[in-house]
């Protein structure tokens, strides 16, 4: 059977875009840049990009592309012995990291409900976690599902369902066509509204204020280099599937620059609204704006819905944000979930339709435990060990098993023949030697404060239990599917250029 194609360049662009653009562009980055010396961390980010995030982009687009294959597959046809290194990402994203990004959109969507009324009335913060969550005192101590969390779960898995279920160009293309102009619409109607607001430019200065003493500081340099990687969603093993599905000439280099500037834009932008909402409640609340600050979920679910209830239309504005919150994390999932399918249809046959079936089933049972009562632990501990221990090491290996164990040089002529940005010696180095020896650092140091005291404060038995073997259990189901037979032949015929 033919592998099914992008209808268009635009539509594999918006579809990289989208998984890009997640909710850590919304409550990450500006939280990030405000903290590592405001307008001034422009520059470690911007070099992150350029040294970093497009070279690695570069890279996945152009082995997904060659070797015409999902993550597995690809790596597969680069040695067999390499195989495991493409399930991994796409055992513990899928059955790891979208188990709970699942969940985090449930409560977007609970709380796109609950703006209407500005449910959290004048508490948000025991609104949040004592009648949304429930959440207990530790986790150990499960309790019970939240209904209103399973219900939204089940929503967004049904949406992952539906959309990819229907294909790449009925139903990711198409999603993608639709959602992000619609995203960007929804960003754009906020910024211009928040800017309005009494306030705004206070927080806009302290966003944007650059503080140049911060860049000696190298911490501010690692977590550019981390959030670059985590926002382009490099190593989850999407878009070496999603450029499996170009056609033969496609501009590679262009599209890279181009999905990562649209990114990072997106972030900048985004962080305008942020930054404006949080001036203005600094302002009506007569505090001092550090106070006010806070990022991801304390963000989003306790800072947001107080500003909203002081604002003007806040439940109007409220709304918009969480359904941007929706749209902006649904279009990441979806990826994942295509990753997943891709793989195992390129080695098992499987079809769609079933793969479909069981990802989003297997998905949904997998996002219970994080609507329990001790979901948010569960989410905290298994986010911070996968993203980690899991995302780092494998960018490490795929800087490794290409830049070393393949001909990289013969990759460099591929992309050169198709593409209208060249790539050159600067290119194989920063593959060969600079990536892998930033993320080893980055992975060094997240070790060393690991080991000296358990993470975030919770128990070594709940680390271990929690977070360890949930890595490793994804560790060794990877090892599993890359020991299995290839029951189509794809894997024994070359990518498009045949190497000597
Ligand atoms: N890049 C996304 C962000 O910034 C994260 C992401 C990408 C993601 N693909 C994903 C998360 C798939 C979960 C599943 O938030």
């Amino acid at each position: 059977m033919a592998r099914e194609a992008w209808r268009s360049e635009v539509g594999f662009l918006l579809a990289a875009v989208g998984s890009a653009i997640g909710l850590g562009n919304v409550w990450r980055f500006s939280y990030v840049a405000y903290e590592h010396g405001g307008g001034a961390f422009l520059i470690p980010y911007l070099i992150a990009l350029f040294t970093a995030g497009i070279p690695v982009l570069i890279l996945e687009y152009a082995i997904g592309h060659e070797r015409i294959g999902s993550t597995p597959l690809a790596f597969a046809k680069i040695s067999k012995r390499f195989e495991w290194i493409g399930w991994w990402p796409v055992c513990f994203v899928m059955f790891g990291i979208l188990l709970y990004y699942n969940v985090i959109i449930a409560w977007c969507l609970g709380y796109f409900f609950f703006s209407f009324d500005l449910a959290w009335g004048s508490d948000p913060d025991r609104f949040f976690f004592q009648s949304f969550l429930k959440l207990s005192s530790g986790p150990g101590e499960i309790g019970e599902v939240r209904t209103p969390v399973l219900l939204g779960s089940l929503v967004t898995w049904f949406l992952c369902w539906l959309i990819v279920g229907r294909g790449i160009q009925r139903g990711i293309e198409l999603a993608n066509k639709l959602l992000m102009p619609l995203l960007f619409l929804i960003v754009l109607v906020l910024v211009g509204w928040s800017l309005q607001l009494e306030g705004a430019s206070l927080g806009l200065k302290a966003y944007l204020k650059p503080d140049f003493s911060e860049l000696s500081d190298p911490k501010v340099w690692i977590d550019a280099y981390s959030q670059v990687f985590f926002s382009l969603s490099l190593s989850f093993g999407i878009m070496i599937t999603y450029a499996s599905y170009l056609p033969e000439r496609a501009d590679i280099t262009k599209m890279a620059v181009m999905t990562a500037l649209a990114d990072s834009g997106f972030a900048i932008f985004a962080g305008f609204a942020v930054f404006a909402v949080l001036g203005f409640m600094a302002v009506s609340l007569g505090k001092p704006l550090p106070e006010v600050v806070s990022e991801s979920i304390g963000l989003a679910f306790v800072a947001y819905p107080k500003a909203l209830s002081l604002m003007p239309f806040g439940n109007l504005f409220g709304a918009l944000f969480f359904f941007g919150l929706v749209v902006a994390g649904l279009s990441s999932s979806v990826s994942i979930v295509e990753a997943f399918v891709a793989a195992m249809r390129d080695k098992f046959d499987y079809s769609r339709r079933f793969l479909t079936n069981l990802a989003c089933a297997v998905g949904l049972l997998g996002s219970l435990p994080f609507t329990t009562q001790a979901g948010l632990h569960w989410l905290d501990i298994v986010d911070h060990f996968l993203s980690h221990y899991g995302l780092v090491p494998v960018g490490i290996l795929e800087c490794i098993a290409i830049g070393w164990c393949f001909s990289i040089k013969m990759l460099a002529d591929h992309i050169n023949r198709i593409s209208s940005i060249g790539v050159g010696p600067v290119w194989i180095f920063l593959i060969r030697y600079f990536v892998p020896l930033i993320l080893l650092v980055i992975l060094l140091g997240d070790l060393y404060r690991d080991l000296k005291a358990p993470y975030g404060g919770y128990s070594w038995t709940a680390i271990i239990l929690i977070g360890r073997d949930w890595l490793l259990t994804t560790l060794i189901l990877a090892f599993w599917l890359a020991s299995r037979r290839w029951r189509t032949d794809h894997h024994r015929r070359p990518g498009r250029t045949v190497i000597a």
